[in-house]
């Protein structure tokens, strides 16, 4: 079965490819997570290898979906940087193969990015989808809570602007 883990910085820097090939994956395939349509393999790298640094510092954590042979989804969870906010954190990049969606791992690995947030005393959660992605259907399906929607917040991949919802979820 896929396991949910997290990937600690040592381990995330080795599997940078791996880490670069769902994000690639998931732009070419239409998801608007801030890149565009020709996005590669080397910027997907740099994208991972920019995490670094965050997760060395232990104020990112990066989860993943590992089937054995290679890894099929990450999440990332990122606490609150201010001061006054030891309690919250936002949740990112959010992304499964496209070759293995509708199997559950998205939500297990919600599940274990909560599950995390809340041993860890981040009681708040926050991220933002596009209105209508699959993303939204999942966080909606998960217990998330819309806050509102800005129209016309960002651009998908292949250059259509698109409305975004904003989510929060108390643990
Ligand atoms: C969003 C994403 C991570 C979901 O991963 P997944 O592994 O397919 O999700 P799951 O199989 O765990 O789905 C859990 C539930 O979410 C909802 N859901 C997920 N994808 C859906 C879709 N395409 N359409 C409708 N509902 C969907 C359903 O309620 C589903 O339960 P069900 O399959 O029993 O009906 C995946 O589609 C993805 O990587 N998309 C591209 C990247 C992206 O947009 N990420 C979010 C950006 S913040």
């Amino acid at each position: 079965m896929t396991a949910i883990r997290v990937l600690d910085t040592a381990e995330a820097e080795a599997r940078l490819g791996e880490l670069a090939d769902i994000l690639v994956d998931a732009v070419a395939h239409g998801a608007s997570v801030n890149f565009m349509a020709g996005f590669t393999r080397d910027e997907g790298r740099v994208f991972w290898r920019n995490q670094l640094s965050g997760l060395a510092a232990g104020d990112k954590h990066l989860f993943v979906a590992d089937d054995g042979a290679r890894l099929v989804a990450t999440a990332l969870l990122m606490d609150a940087p201010q001061p006054n906010a030891p309690h919250r954190a936002e949740v990112g990049k959010m992304l499964v193969l496209s070759t293995v969606r509708r199997q559950g791992l998205g939500r297990r690995l919600l599940a274990a990015v909560e599950d995390a947030a809340r041993a860890a005393g981040r009681t708040l959660l926050m991220l933002d989808t596009e209105s209508g992605s699959a993303g939204d259907r999942l966080y909606r399906a998960c217990g998330w809570i819309e806050i509102g929607r800005v129209p016309g917040h960002a651009f998908r991949p292949e250059g259509r602007l698109a409305e975004t919802t904003l989510f929060y979820k108390q643990l």
